[in-house]
């Protein structure tokens, strides 16, 4: 099978392998294991951060960020596409008691910039509207199609975030893309927002894990909200082993991943009926739109199945994601089986 459906369903690399079942390990309930202490210093070594706290996901880091920045009652301006507003379980509004305020990007990449931010902000309002408590970025993006915000869009954001009193989080879960992508580092991409997120288990690799980083106030606060939402883990050195190879290892290897997204995204742009500019290509992700196919998103994915390929379909869209399991010859034959199911399909229409 040749996955594309995300860079989420890579495994561990044999080194990763090898690193986990030496780990060395304690109780990180207590703060005592090694390699779990070991990964938190050199990731927040690595962002220039005070500290860093290993989480079981993503989506745990966002929301314990989101409640420690807000009140109940408050409300999160994100771009209306962003994974914390769609597909975080509304877990805002459950954990923190807070309301998504989301807002349009300037253009359809998904990147918003001050006057997009403005447009969902409320700070000097009167007092029966919900105040805006938190700004929450997405870098790179990942339902616009792994579209990058520039470190000078960041920092923009940010002055005038902080020039009001208002906090600034990013879900970087994939920002080593971005910030290859965009030739910065990640500690400079992300140097101006008071908290942020990355994935190991996505496009680095590691089988399980995500970070979360700020000053040592917010994590040592955060360190308590993953415990009372059971994200306190044990032995966990043995995750945590795969994690750091994916911080030091992977990270060389991204361009990789572009370059195949830049041809899989350029043979799309030859299929009949499928439409995407694959100029706009800038990460790892491809969003396709197959609506003069003629054919449902969702039935090109299965027919794709049968050919050993598989993708994600959404609306008229498909999704395809590259990564570390996924070579240039993968890739080509990917696109031989999508031109297949999309030829077939078509005669399959006409004569019936
Ligand atoms: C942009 C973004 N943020 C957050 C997450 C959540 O990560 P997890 O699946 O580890 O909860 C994802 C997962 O796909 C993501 O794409």
């Amino acid at each position: 099978m040749i996955d594309l459906r995300s860079d989420t369903v890579t495994r561990p690399t044999p080194a990763m392998r090898r690193a986990m079942a030496e780990a060395e390990v304690g109780d990180d309930v207590y703060m005592e294991d090694p390699t779990v202490n070991r990964l938190q210093e050199r990731a927040a070594e690595v962002f220039n951060r005070e500290a860093a706290l290993f989480m079981p996901t993503g989506s745990m880091c966002n929301q314990v960020a989101v409640k420690l920045h807000t009140k109940p009652g408050s409300e999160v301006v994100i771009e209306e596409r962003g994974h914390i507003y769609n597909y975080e379980m509304a877990a805002m509004s459950a954990i923190s008691g807070t309301l998504a305020r989301p807002v349009k990007s300037p253009d359809a990449d998904g990147i918003l910039d001050w006057a997009a931010i403005q447009t969902g902000l409320h700070t000097n309002a009167a007092y029966y509207v919900a105040p805006t408590s938190l700004i929450a970025l997405e870098n790179s993006h990942n339902l616009a199609g792994g579209t990058l915000m520039t470190k000078e869009r960041t920092d923009e954001i940010c002055r005038q975030a902080h020039d009001i009193n208002l906090p600034v989080h990013l879900d970087g879960a994939r920002i080593f893309n971005a910030a290859i992508a965009l030739n910065e580092t990640v500690a400079d991409l992300s140097a101006s927002v008071d908290s942020l997120m990355f994935c190991l288990s996505k496009g680095l690799g590691a089988p399980v894990g995500s970070m979360l980083l700020g000053d040592k106030n917010f994590i040592e606060e955060a360190r308590r909200w993953r415990k009372l939402l059971g994200g306190g883990m044990r032995q966990v050195g043995v995750l945590a082993a795969a994690g750091l190879i994916a911080l030091e290892e992977s990270p060389k290897l991204l361009h990789h991943d572009h370059a195949h997204a830049k041809r899989l995204a350029e043979g799309i742009a030859e299929t009949r009926g499928c439409e995407i500019d694959p100029t706009r290509v800038q990460t790892n992700i491809v969003i396709f739109d197959v609506t003069h196919t003629g054919i449902e998103a969702n039935e090109i994915c299965a027919h794709l199945k049968h050919q050993g390929v598989l993708a994600s379909g959404f609306g008229n869209a498909i999704r395809m994601v590259t990564h570390y399991d996924i070579s240039r010859a993968d890739v080509d034959r990917a696109l031989v089986a999508l031109r297949g199911v999309v030829r077939e399909s078509s005669h399959a229409a006409l004569n019936g």
